[in-house]
């Protein structure tokens, strides 16, 4: 079932297509860094959860590393209806006695930015009143509200605008638009499109461009994200859509989960740069069953490939050692490096031959250009620790042979100059990112430390 009508599909619909995205203010060019209350409260929410968590970005340091979105998801309005005199959505006044323009304004008069949410249906994922056939109704109140994001789910769709056909979807095997992808196998029964189908004509993409052209209408720039859960090919048409789109199911706090989205993005990481970004899902970095390596490699590899980054824990009771993690000066600044727009991008898988389609041993090994110098991340997917190398000559972005200097990205070490490789024992679920700055060492001298040194990375 390889579609492999898709890179010339994609390249014809390369051409002269304006992004309708691009902001004023660059609003949209880079990744989005905030707070989602999602993760951590579903519905249990109230303008208190949203004020404590404006303070804390605040106190902790957060916005000034960056995470400036305060962004309320599911369950805010009144779940039987619209005003049926505005028919305006109307906020639940137990959980928002000042409203939704109540609290934006208190918000942003801590500086900050503001997002609200609904779903391209007729019910939210909750059962909420939802926006298709009221997206201009609906963006004109938000704009009035002061809303800066908007995150668009893709719950509640009626029938006659679901999509006729599909690309294998969700957590399935979907062969994508890269020509790399290994042949794999639908595990869905999702009727397929034939090959060369468009999928920017879809049902699904209707409907999303409706909420974009209305929020164009704005006078203010609503950053905009498609929550489409992968569904519909988005990621051969969301640049023309929104500012990010959603590739997989709802990310949950279990290593499975994180190694099934990891999957499904090292696929599809040439779909990301400027103004358009593969949303890999807010962060559960504190919450459930990650253990401290885990949300490590699931931070790291989240910010290397770019993905808006929602903060999704509760704030107020964040363990230093999770929010050290969500501070990673170098990772954030790579992942909104605004001179470098591509992503981190996968060099080797590891575990399985390259290109191979697993949801449990994803590639282990990404690399990518920023300002800094070149990002290497190497990844133990494996239960035991394991010496991993990053071997310049394999790295895209490095040369074989040449010395180099390396930071330690997690312990912010200067580690030297390193010729041919570097060699770190890596922790199970955990892993290693390196800064790769400068050449140094003379050429045909031994560089002052040699390659190929060896050191436990972390603890495990
Ligand atoms: C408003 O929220 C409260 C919970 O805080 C809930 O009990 C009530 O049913 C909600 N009202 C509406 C109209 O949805
Ligand atoms: C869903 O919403 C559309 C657009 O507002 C409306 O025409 C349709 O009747 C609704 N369908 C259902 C099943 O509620
Ligand atoms: C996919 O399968 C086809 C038919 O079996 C084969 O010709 C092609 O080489 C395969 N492609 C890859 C990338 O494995
Ligand atoms: C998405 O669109 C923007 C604006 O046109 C462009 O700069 C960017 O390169 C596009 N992304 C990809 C992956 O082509
Ligand atoms: C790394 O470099 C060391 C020292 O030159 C060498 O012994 C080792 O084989 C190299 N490892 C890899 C994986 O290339």
């Amino acid at each position: 079932m390889a579609k492999s009508a898709f890179p010339l599909l994609l390249s014809l619909l390369a051409t002269p297509t304006t992004n309708a995205l691009i902001l004023p203010n660059n609003v949209g060019k880079l990744p989005a860094l905030g707070w989602n209350s999602w993760n951590a409260f579903r519905c249990d929410i109230t303008e208190q959860v949203f004020l404590d968590a404006a303070t804390k970005l605040v106190d902790l340091g957060l916005k000034d590393a960056g995470y400036v979105y305060v962004n309320v998801d599911d369950c805010w309005s009144n779940k039987d209806g619209r005003d049926p005199v505005t028919n305006r959505l109307v906020p639940n006044a137990t959980r928002f006695p000042d409203g939704i323009k109540g609290l934006a304004d208190k918000v942003h008069e801590k500086g900050l930015l503001f997002g609200i949410y609904s779903s391209a249906g007729n019910k939210t994922c909750a059962g909420y009143p939802a926006s298709l056939g009221y997206e201009e109704i609906d963006a004109e109140t938000w704009a009035e509200w002061g809303v800066d994001y908007m995150k668009y789910d893709g719950c509640g769709v009626p029938s006659n605008w679901l999509d006729e056909c599909d690309v294998c979807t969700l957590d399935g095997k979907d062969d994508g638009p890269d020509p790399k992808y290994k042949n794999a196998t639908c595990i869905d029964q999702t009727q397929l499109c034939p090959q060369g189908y468009d999928f920017s004509k879809s049902r699904t993409a209707e409907r999303y461009n409706r909420m974009r052209d209305a929020l164009l209408k704005q006078n203010r720039p609503i950053e905009y994200d498609i929550c489409v859960g992968g569904e519909a090919a988005v990621y051969s048409w969301g640049n023309e859509t929104g500012n990010a789109w959603r590739i997989t199911t709802d990310i949950i706090p279990e290593w499975w989960s994180i190694l099934m989205i990891l999957n499904r993005n090292s696929f599809l990481s040439h779909q990301t740069n400027f103004w358009g970004h593969n949303d890999a899902d807010m962060l559960e970095v504190g919450n459930g069953g990650l253990t401290l390596a885990e949300s490590r490699s699931h931070f790291a590899l989240w910010a290397a490939m770019k993905s808006p980054l929602f903060i999704g824990t509760p704030l107020p009771s964040i363990q230093p050692s999770f929010l050290e993690i969500l501070l990673n000066k170098h990772l954030l600044a790579f992942n909104q490096d605004d001179l470098y727009g591509a992503p981190a991008q996968p060099y080797k898988w590891g575990h399985n031959p390259d290109w191979t389609f697993d949801m449990s041993w994803p590639a282990e090994y990404w690399s990518g250009k920023g300002k800094e110098g070149t990002l290497v991340l190497m990844l133990n997917t494996e239960e035991g620790s394991v010496e991993k190398s990053a071997v310049w000559g394999e790295v895209p972005e490095l040369e074989e042979g040449k010395a180099y200097e390396v930071l330690d990205v997690w312990t912010g070490e200067e580690k030297g100059c390193v010729r041919g490789n570097y060699t770190v024992e890596v922790a199970s679920h955990d892993t290693a990112v390196l800064l790769v700055k400068g050449e140094c060492g003379a050429s045909g001298v031994a560089a002052s430390q040699g390659g190929g040194r060896m050191q436990l990375l972390m603890s495990p």
